[in-house]
């Protein structure tokens, strides 16, 4: 069923390069099966990999997922410290694999804030997936993309104020320089997951001309099948960019 989904996929061309989640909805999970919210993280542990399978088989380039805000850091301590043994679980578990498979992973956001273990997981998968020439995985956590915003202007004044950078030259391009995302390409697809339409301070300059798809499916029943059905919704759009269509 998925493989024919992949298979549309792949004869319609223009695959996304660079595909963005949010993923949302593991807390609903849990809770429609009276368990507590950590059960529904743990599950969707399974979805990560299932997208990453997924984007790997479709020819996405860049996947960017969306792990854990700035504003989660306001949830109740056991959930936030249940989300970073999980964290450590995944890098764990997945390490080898993601290597074997041609994934490099890059951790996106205020990273300062993670307690050093978590850091210290972290940097062992970044160092050891480097090499990955297949997907490029980013997973932001502690990111908000305001926070992300203001850091890039930090840069920029004080690239200005030692003198290395003439503020004519502010261009958006200098400003995209500056971004944690600014070795890739703009999302070409948003997803979101559990129904909800909005962005949740998720890529806000990134995200400017990207096709936004939002689909009832909770985060730990997403799967390679619901990843495919977005790439196809992707395929049936008129991206014009503000131009009119050719
Ligand atoms: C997404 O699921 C995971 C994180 C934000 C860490 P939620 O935990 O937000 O699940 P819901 O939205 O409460 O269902
Ligand atoms: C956005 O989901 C953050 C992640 C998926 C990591 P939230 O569940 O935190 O967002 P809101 O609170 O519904 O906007
Ligand atoms: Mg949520």
């Amino acid at each position: 069923m998925s493989e024919e989904l992949l298979r549309q996929v792949k004869v319609n061309g223009s695959v996304p390069a660079h595909v963005a989640i949010i993923m949302d909805g593991n807390g609903r999970w849990a809770r429609e099966r009276a368990l507590p919210r950590p059960f529904g993280h743990k599950a969707g542990m399974k979805a990560v990999r299932e997208v990453v399978e997924g984007a790997l088989a479709a020819g996405v380039e860049v996947l960017t997922l969306f792990a854990f805000s700035q504003e989660n850091w306001q949830r109740p301590a056991d959930e936030i410290g249940a989300l970073m043994d999980l964290l450590q679980e995944y890098i764990a578990r997945e390490m080898s694999e993601l290597k074997a498979q041609g994934v490099s992973v890059r951790f996106l956001g205020d990273l300062e804030r993670l307690s050093p273990g978590a850091r210290a997981a972290i940097d062992r998968l970044m160092t050891h997936t480097a090499e990955g020439g297949r997907l490029a995985l980013n997973i932001c956590i502690s990111y908000g993309s305001r926070a992300e915003l203001a850091r890039a202007a930090r840069l920029l004044a004080e690239d200005a104020v030692a003198g290395r950078l003439d503020p004519a030259e502010i261009t958006e391009e200098a400003v995209t320089r500056r971004l944690y995302t600014a070795a890739w390409p703009d999302p070409d697809l948003l997803i979101r997951t559990s129904g909800e339409f909005r962005l949740s301070n998720f890529l806000l300059w990134q995200l400017a001309y990207a096709e936004l798809y939002v689909t009832p499916v909770l985060w730990p029943d997403f799967s390679r099948k619901q990843l495919f059905e977005a790439l196809l919704a992707y395929q049936r759009r008129d991206r014009r960019f503000g131009k009119v269509s050719a």
